[in-house]
């Protein structure tokens, strides 16, 4: 019943040419698929020409990595999630743990931008995750519960439809050393019970938890065949249309 969600987040990779060539390839190698929702997460510059490609494929839809929380004004240097509702965004990744730790994001910060992005129409992907550290010192259970807590602080229960969540424990991403099937899952129940103590159990059921950290072809059908798993956000592996096409081939083995 909820299904799955596949995105790849190119960071701040490929220009306009080489995203052009992307989607070209992606096409060739997929097909088409309706049985998963496929989202391709490119840098700023490259989305008004994407949104008029993908115009007429409507399988793949369009997200944006990070918008501000107003809608307009003196925030030199900022994108706002009016100005990507214009350019057909549908999903804005928040608070990736690479801007909370290069970029100074916290939960508050965080907050505001989900809040303003369920405003402004957009559905927040909402990344949240613990660092070796926390996770060796027994706190992962704390610190994803303040990021979800914090996070989706004032969110109304209507809104909670219109969420993803992602986990993404920071030690795997970029690592190739992905969080193992049972550990991805343990995560994913966890996420799921705080989400129904902050909204309630139905609403927690049908919100969509990806997980994301070392994503490949080589484990992702396994990945994806867990009861609570309901997606990808996918980095390195994204960034190659074959690669990715053979992770949503992987997705889709795991529905079967
Ligand atoms: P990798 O798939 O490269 O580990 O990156 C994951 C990620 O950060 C997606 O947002």
């Amino acid at each position: 019943m909820r299904k799955k969600i596949l995105a790849a987040n190119w960071k701040m990779n490929l220009t306009q040419d080489e995203a052009d060539a992307y989607v070209h390839s992606l096409v060739r190698e997929t097909g088409e698929t309706n049985d998963v929702e496929v989202v391709l997460i490119p840098a700023f510059t490259v989305i008004p020409a994407l949104a008029a490609r993908l115009n007429d494929t409507a399988w793949i839809r369009l997200g944006a990595q990070n918008m501000h929380w107003e809608k307009s004004g003196a925030y030199t240097g900022e994108i706002s999630g009016t100005m990507l509702r214009a350019l057909y965004v549908r999903y804005v990744i928040l608070g990736h743990s690479e801007r909370r730790n290069l970029f100074g994001e916290t939960n508050e910060i965080v907050n505001r931008k989900v809040k303003a992005a369920l405003e402004q129409g957009l559905r927040p992907i909402l990344c949240i995750g613990e660092s070796l550290q926390e996770r060796d010192l027994g706190h992962m259970n704390q610190v994803l519960e303040e990021q979800i807590r914090v996070g989706l602080k004032g969110v109304s229960l209507k809104e909670f439809h219109d969420l993803v969540i992602a986990y993404e424990p920071i030690w795997a991403i970029g690592t190739g050393k992905s969080a193992n099937p049972q550990q991805a899952q343990e995560a994913h129940v966890l996420i799921r019970s705080v989400l129904a103590q902050v909204s309630d159990s139905g609403i927690a059921e049908r919100v969509r938890i990806q997980y994301g950290g070392s994503v490949k072809p080589e484990n992702a059908q396994e990945l994806m065949s867990q009861k609570d798993i309901d997606g990808a956000l996918v980095g390195a592996a994204g960034l190659d249309p074959v690669t990715f096409s053979q992770i949503i081939r992987c997705t889709e083995a795991a529905l079967a």
